[in-house]
């Protein structure tokens, strides 16, 4: 029963410097990168003889089988009181019962287990255990509200849910009955008695688990390279959030981008901090780190320049990993209280997720003692394709080289500013810094393999055997790449995407709302806000009592991704087709030009009707 609970505790420190015989494990990474490809990289990984490869095993019970077994895996970090750790031995054991009781709860290959929850054991157990399992894993932000979580839990047709009592009662109780597919939902912070009803306590979920499970039977499935394991909701410009669905073999190009792009290996104390209900928090918080051995450290409280300091200095991080968003709050906390600090364990600063400004990359210098190093990718592609590699010089403002087995190209444009297809046919720009859509030849293990339920919109994605990514992009003469901006609608903000769609759908649910049209506001902390721009139906006056009650009302609904500001406009500009364009509402809040207006329609105060399915992302 000792394992039944996961015991609260501090652990004793078990560094690197005590584990014996790792030294043929760290070493060999320059001859590594100098003969990449992926087909060779394969052998790094415990492949079976038939060819079977299973994320969970990969990034964990490889360890838990060798020298690394008794190092720290996962240092949990709360806001207060004690600590928690699990070596990777406890890891692997703790994750072979998740995956035993999830299975005895009736989970098949395939099916969808969603966690919504913050860092916690759990999450971590539940994103292994479901793997093992051979279900899909899919994370939910927590801090989405009740819309969110039930478009996304609806469309991945989640069959099991993780989740804590409050966000159950707020956000899924009250939507359960449009769920039929949500048979099983698990809370991780209340007893038998204490669970809501239709719901299962996490220490009874467990409990079948240990009396299924066998120590001498591996509980892992016998999964492919190719069948799927994550499901990514990302956000496009028009129509439901999609669902990227990336497979098992997706841990070779975490593993690899890990290595090279992170610089992480044995010996490594690591810390992202990206939340696990994206898909950074995946690919960089879980599966990437643990597949190079490393320990991952991860904090549960909210941010504080000065804890985010002393967690630095204090857990001695070596690799830390984090968002320009983050990086420009510690700016503002001011270089004194930097000062107070210092770092001498630490090797590597990396950024991602949206425009890094160059002051940053330099304030990394006064501030770490080292340039920050900037990296880009996407849901898509399931692993950093572009990065300012460790030891290369890095030209501030630039997002880096692509990595080793990735080819990158910059498409020319067409008239929407997506890369022109014609009969079929793109034209790569060949001359240094001309700017046009980035694009990517497929064949890297972390690709995605389709949006969910969405052929369509999957094709739509890629045109002459290149995967279309819907950012503008130029590379200049030595091979740097240099992010110039979205080609399409979608809104970046505190490194989160937000689709304007759903943004929108939400607020026509107001009675007093006739139409909406939603931007990316530019905001000097999050890149970008969600600035709503409103048209009222009859009878409504603009106060600005309406305007908090609008804001409060997305709130509610869409948690995070709600709008912060709200203009009203009873002339909201129109395309022939009848769909607000957002392209000219942004130009306008930009003060910038209003390009080619031949496509504009008479302003109407009228609903437009449903603009879902057109489009093209
Ligand atoms: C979009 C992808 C990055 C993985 C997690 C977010 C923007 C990403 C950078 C960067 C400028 C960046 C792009 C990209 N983005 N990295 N280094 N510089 N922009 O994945 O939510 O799918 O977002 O984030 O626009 O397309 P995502």
């Amino acid at each position: 029963m000792a394992d039944l609970a996961l015991q609260r505790s501090v652990g004793e420190r078990r560094p690197i410097e005590h584990v014996p015989a790792l030294a043929p494990l760290i070493g060999d990474y320059d001859h590594r990168r100098r003969t990449f490809s992926w087909e060779r990289a394969r052998h790094w990984l415990d492949i079976d003889g038939a060819g079977r490869l299973n994320m969970a095993h990969e990034a964990v019970d490889r360890h838990a089988a060798g020298p690394l077994a008794d190092v720290v895996a996962i240092r949990f970090l709360e806001k207060a009181g004690p600590t928690f750790e699990l070596t990777y031995a406890e890891l692997k054991h703790q994750s072979d019962l998740t995956a035993a009781a999830l299975r005895r709860l009736g989970v098949l290959p395939h099916d969808v287990v969603c966690t919504l929850l913050p860092r916690m054991p759990e999450l971590y157990l539940t994103v292994l255990g479901t793997l093992k399992a051979g279900g899909v894993y899919c994370p939910l932000f927590p801090a989405f509200g009740p819309e969110p979580v039930r478009e996304r839990l609806a469309l991945g047709r989640a069959r099991v849910l993780v989740t804590d009592r409050l966000s159950y009662t707020r956000k899924v109780e009250p939507h359960r009955a449009e769920l039929p597919n949500l048979e099983h939902v698990i809370i991780t912070d209340s007893d038998e008695r204490g669970c809501p009803r239709g719901t299962i306590p996490w220490s009874r979920l467990l409990m079948g688990g240990a009396a299924a499970y066998h120590p001498k039977e591996n509980v892992v499935a016998p999964t492919w390279p190719s069948d799927p394991a994550l499901l990514h909701f990302t956000s496009g410009t028009t129509g439901k959030p999609k669902g990227a669905v990336h497979v098992h073999e997706a841990i070779l190009a975490h593993h690899v981008t890990a290595e090279f792009a992170l610089d992480l290996r044995p010996g490594d104390i690591y810390w992202c901090t990206a939340d696990p209900g994206w898909v950074t928090g995946t690919s960089y918080g879980i599966l990437g780190p643990l597949s190079c051995g490393v320990t991952v450290v991860t904090d549960s409280a909210d941010f504080d320049a000065r804890r985010w300091y002393r967690i630095l200095q204090d857990e001695r991080i070596t690799v830390f990993y984090t968002a320009p968003t983050a990086l420009r709050m510690l700016m503002r906390s001011g270089a004194d209280l930097a000062r107070e600090f210092s770092f001498p364990a630490l090797r590597h600063v990396v950024s991602v997720g949206e425009p890094l400004n160059p002051e940053a990359v330099v304030w990394g210098l006064e501030a770490f003692g080292m340039p920050v190093h900037d990296t880009w990718w996407q849901t898509e592609t399931g692993a950093i394709m572009v990065s300012n590699f460790p030891g290369m010089p890095v030209r501030p403002g630039s997002m880096g080289r692509p990595v080793p087995g990735v080819d990158v190209a910059v498409l020319a444009q067409g008239d929407d500013g997506r890369a022109a297809v014609v009969d079929g046919r793109v034209q790569v720009l060949t001359g240094p810094d001309e700017v046009g859509e980035l694009a990517l030849r497929p064949g890297w293990p972390s690709m995605f393999r389709a949006y969910l339920d969405d052929p369509d919109r999957y094709a739509r994605a890629f045109a002459d055997g290149w995967y279309l990514t819907g950012d503008l992009a130029r590379i200049d003469a030595d091979g740097y790449v240099w992010f110039i901006g979205r080609a399409d609608d979608v809104i970046k903000s505190a490194g989160h995407l937000i689709g304007p769609f759903e943004v929108e759908s939400a607020l026509m649910e107001h009675p007093a709302v006739a139409e909406v049209g939603v931007i990316g506001k530019p905001d000097p902390l999050a890149g970008e806000i969600v600035k709503a721009f409103v048209t009222l139906k009859v009878g409504h006056e603009p106060t600005p009592a309406l305007a908090r009650e609008l804001i409060s009302f997305g709130r509610h609904r869409l948690g995070s991704v709600a709008p912060r500001e709200i203009a009203f406009d009873q002339a909201l500009p129109h395309t022939r087709s009848g769909k607000v364009m957002r392209r000219l509402l942004k130009a306008r809040e930009l003060g910038l030009p209003e390009g080619d207006l031949s496509t504009v329609e008479t302003p109407s105060t009228q609903p437009a009707g449903d603009a879902a399915g057109e489009g093209s992302s």
